[in-house]
C-alpha cells in the first residue's frame, strides 16, 4: 500500500450513508467505502433495481458481512415510486450478485427500513452527511417527499446515474434512472447539491483482466471481489468492453478524491413521458434552457488513481488496516 494511502487514513472522515441496489459494482463500492480509509459510513440503505429488493438486502448483508463491516442496513423500495421494477438480471445474474460465493451474512438488517434510518440519521447528525446512491433513487425521493427537513442535512448527493451521452439501458436512459425517472426528477429538482456520476465517465474507468488478476492473489476479500467481477464481465466482454466498468465504485471514489473526475455544474433535467426517452438526463451544457445549474456532472475520469483506490481499499480491507486508522471506532 502506497505511503501516501496510509497517511491519509488518519484524516477526518467525511460522514456517509450509502443507498444501493447490489449488484456487482454496488458490491465493489461498499468495499472501496470501508477500505479507503476516508469515509465515515453511518449506514447502508438497499433498493431494488439490479434485483429485487430481498436479494439487494441479502447481498449487501452478505458483502458486509464479508468485509466485517457492522454498520445498520435498512432496506428500502421493493419497486419504483410508479413503474414496474425490471431488473438487470441479464448483467447480475438471478440473484443480484452471481459469482459472490460469500458467507451466510452474520449480519442482519436494521429494524428500521432505509427512509426511517435515513430520516433519523441525517437528523441526528450533528454535521452534514454526503449521500451516495449508486442505484435507482426512490429511497432517496421517498426520504426527501416524506420528511423535506432533512435536505437541509445533506452535504450533496454523489450519485451513480445518468448519461450526458449515450445510455445502456435505452439509447436513450442509464439503468439507475430509466429504473425510477420519477424519483429522480424529484432528487434533482429537491435544490440538494447533486454530482452526477454518469456513464460519460464510468465507461472509461474500466479495470482490465490483469487487474483483476492482481486482485485475485491479493487476499480473501480480493478473491472474492475478482470472483464477482468474473461474472460480471461477462455481460460487458458480450458487448466489447475489454474491462469492467466498476459504476458504482466511482461515485464513492469522487467522495473523498474529488479530483479523480472533473466537472461542470450545468442544468439536468429528467425526461419522464417519453416514449423512447422517458429515464434519459438531458444536461444542458449550452445553457440554453436558461433553468439554474443543479448539478455538477462528471465529464471526465482519471482511471489510474481510480483503481489505485480500488486496490489499496481491498488491500487495506484485507490487511485489516481500515479498523485499526479509524479513530472513530477505537
Ligand atoms: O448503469 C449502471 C448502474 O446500474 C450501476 O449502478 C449498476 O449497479 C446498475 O445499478
Ligand atoms: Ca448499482
Amino acid at each position: 500500500m502506497r505511503e501516501m494511502d496510509l497517511a491519509s487514513r488518519t484524516g477526518p472522515r467525511i460522514p456517509v450513508i450509502i443507498d444501493c441496489d447490489p449488484g456487482h459494482d454496488d458490491a465493489i463500492a461498499l468495499m472501496l467505502a470501508f477500505g479507503c480509509g476516508r469515509l465515515n459510513v453511518l449506514g447502508v440503505t438497499t433498493v431494488a433495481g439490479n434485483t429485487t429488493g430481498e436479494n439487494a438486502l441479502r447481498n449487501a448483508l452478505a458483502v458486509l458481512s464479508l468485509i466485517r463491516a457492522a454498520v445498520p442496513v435498512g432496506r428500502g423500495a421493493d419497486s419504483p415510486m410508479l413503474r414496474p421494477l425490471e431488473t438487470a438480471r441479464d448483467v447480475h445474474g438471478e440473484s443480484g450478485l452471481e459469482g459472490l460465493s460469500a458467507p451466510r451474512p452474520e449480519l442482519r438488517g436494521s429494524d428500521l427500513t432505509a427512509v426511517e434510518f435515513l430520516s433519523s440519521a441525517l437528523r441526528q447528525s450533528p454535521v452534514k452527511v454526503t449521500l451516495v446512491p449508486t442505484g435507482p433513487l426512490t429511497n432517496i425521493a421517498i426520504a426527501f417527499l416524506a420528511f423535506p427537513d432533512i435536505r437541509a442535512k445533506i452535504e450533496r448527493v454523489v450519485l451513480m446515474g445518468g448519461a450526458a451521452g449515450e445510455g445502456n439501458r435505452t439509447p436513450s436512459a442509464e439503468f439507475n434512472i430509466m429504473t425510477d425517472p420519477e424519483a429522480a426528477r424529484v432528487v434533482f429538482e429537491s435544490g440538494v447539491p447533486i454530482t452526477m456520476v454518469g456513464l460519460d465517465v464510468t465507461h472509461k474507468a474500466l479495470i482490465y483482466p490483469r487487474e483483476v488478476e492482481a486482485l485475485r492473489e491479493s487476499g480473501r476479500v480480493g478473491a472474492f471481489a475478482a470472483g464477482l467481477l468474473d461474472f460480471y464481465s461477462r455481460s460487458y466482454r458480450s458487448k466489447g468492453f475489454e474491462g469492467n466498468p466498476v459504476h458504482d465504485a466511482l461515485a464513492v471514489a469522487a467522495v473523498f478524491d474529488e479530483g479523480v473526475i472533473t466537472t461542470r455544474h450545468v442544468r439536468v433535467d429528467i425526461e419522464t413521458r417519453g416514449e423512447f426517452t422517458a429515464g434519459r438526463t438531458v444536461v444542458d451544457f449550452g445553457g440554453v434552457t436558461g433553468r439554474p445549474p443543479n448539478a455538477r456532472v462528471a465529464v471526465g475520469v482519471d482511471r489510474d488513481r481510480f483503481i489505485a483506490h480500488i486496490m489499496n481499499a481491498i488491500a487495506a480491507l484485507d490487511a485489516g488496516v481500515w479498523r485499526d486508522a479509524r479513530p472513530d471506532r477505537m
